[in-house]
C-alpha cells in the first residue's frame, strides 16, 4: 500500500469518506482514524497498529452535535465537562448508541468521545462529515507519535494517508473520564487535570491500579509508551549521582544532566517535558541509546500524567 502524505484536509477527509485509514494531528498526539460507522475501515486500524482487539477506540467529533450519533445518553456530569472543556484534551466515556459497530468499542456498551482542538484537526473532522474513531497513530507498544514524521516511521505502507500538521502541543494522550456512573472516574490522567475536573464536578475521583483500572480501562492493561532503550527514573536530588550509568546514556529533565549523558534534553517546565518526552524516546531509539534517565516531577497539574507515562515506560527507579 502506498501512504499518501498531504497537507490538504479535504484530500485526507476523502480517504475517510471512502473507507480508508488516515493519520491526523491533534493537540495531544497524532491519531489513526477511520469512519466510526465502517467496520471494515476500523478493522484496518487494528491490523496496521497490531493493536489487541480488546482495546476500545476513542471517537472524535468536529462538532458537539455529533455526540448524539455516538451516545445513547449523555449523563449530567458529562454535559458539564463538555460545556467546560470541549474542544480540548479530554475523552468522556458514555453509554454507546446501538448503531455504532461493536468493533469500535471492543465489544463494550460504552464509548469514549472527544472533540480535539486545533484548526487543521477541526477542518479535517468537519470535512469527514462523520465521527472518526482513532487510537494513537503508533505501532502498539511504541511511544505515541507527536509529529507526522513519527507516524511515517511506524506506519508507512500500512495506512492510506497522513495529514501533515504541526507537532502536537500537549504531547501526552487525553485525560479519559468514565462518566457512566454517578461519580466520574479518571481512567487515564492527561492535560486536563483532576484539579480542573473537580472544579466542574467536585465528586470526581482518580482510579488507582488496585481499584480495577485494568478492568474499566482496557488500554491500561497493555504495556505502553516504551522506547527500545532501558528507561530509568531518577529523583531530582540524585541526577548528579546518576553518572554511574554504563554505556550510551541519555537524559531528559529539568536539572543539569549527569556527566556522562551523550544525548541531553533540558526542559524549562513540566509542560515542555510532556510535549517533548515521546519525541525524545524516539530520537534515543534512532541513535541506538542503551539507557534513558528521566528525571521525576511533582505529581500536580500535567505532572500527574507525565509521571503516569514515565512509570509505564520505566524499567526501574534509581535506588538510594
Ligand atoms: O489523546 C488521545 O486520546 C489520542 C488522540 C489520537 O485522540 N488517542 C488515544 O487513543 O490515545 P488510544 O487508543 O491510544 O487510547 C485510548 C484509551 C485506551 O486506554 C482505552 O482503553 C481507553 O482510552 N478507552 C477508549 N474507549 C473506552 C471505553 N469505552 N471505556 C473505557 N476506556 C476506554
Ligand atoms: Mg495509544
Amino acid at each position: 500500500m502506498k501512504t499518501i502524505v498531504t497537507d490538504s484536509t479535504e484530500e485526507a477527509a476523502r480517504f475517510i469518506r471512502e473507507g480508508g485509514t488516515v493519520a491526523f494531528p491533534t493537540e495531544t498526539v497524532y491519531g489513526l482514524g477511520a469512519d466510526v460507522f465502517n467496520e471494515f475501515a476500523i478493522s484496518k486500524i487494528f491490523s496496521a497498529k497490531q493493536r489487541p482487539a480488546d482495546n476500545p477506540l476513542i471517537a472524535h467529533v468536529g462538532d458537539v452535535s455529533q455526540i448524539e450519533l455516538l451516545a445513547r445518553d449523555v449523563p449530567d456530569p458529562a454535559r458539564a465537562f463538555i460545556e467546560r472543556f470541549f474542544p480540548g484534551p479530554l475523552t468522556l466515556v458514555v453509554p454507546k448508541a446501538d448503531k455504532v459497530p461493536s468493533i469500535a468499542t471492543a465489544g463494550l456498551d460504552t464509548i469514549g468521545v472527544r472533540m480535539p482542538s486545533g484548526k487543521v484537526t477541526h477542518e479535517f473532522l468537519k470535512a469527514c462529515g462523520t465521527p472518526v474513531v482513532a487510537p494513537s497513530a503508533n505501532v502498539s507498544g511504541r511511544p505515541s507519535p507527536t509529529d507526522w514524521e513519527s507516524v511515517l516511521e511506524d506506519l508507512e505502507g500500512k495506512i492510506d494517508c497522513i495529514l501533515k500538521g504541526e507537532p502536537s502541543r500537549v504531547g501526552l494522550e487525553s485525560t479519559v473520564v468514565d462518566c457512566t456512573e454517578d461519580v466520574p472516574v479518571v481512567l487515564r490522567p492527561g492535560a486536563v487535570s483532576i484539579e480542573q475536573l473537580r472544579k466542574v464536578v467536585p465528586e470526581t475521583v482518580a482510579i488507582t491500579e488496585t481499584d480495577g483500572a485494568a478492568m474499566r480501562s482496557p488500554g491500561m492493561r497493555h504495556k505502553h509508551y516504551s522506547p527500545k532503550a532501558k528507561v530509568i527514573l531518577v529523583d531530582p536530588t540524585d541526577v548528579r549521582r546518576a553518572s554511574a550509568c554504563r554505556g550510551s546514556c541519555a537524559f531528559i529533565g529539568l536539572s543539569a544532566p549527569p556527566d556522562n549523558s551523550s544525548l541531553t534534553m533540558i526542559v524549562d517546565s513540566t509542560e515542555e517535558y510532556a510535549r517533548e518526552l515521546f519525541g525524545f524516546f524516539r530520537l534515543c531509539d534512532r541513535k541506538g541509546i542503551g539507557t534513558i534517565l528521566c528525571e521525576t516531577v511533582p505529581e500536580e497539574g500535567i505532572g500527574t500524567a507525565l509521571m503516569d507515562r514515565l512509570r509505564r515506560a520505566a524499567d526501574s527507579m534509581l535506588g538510594p
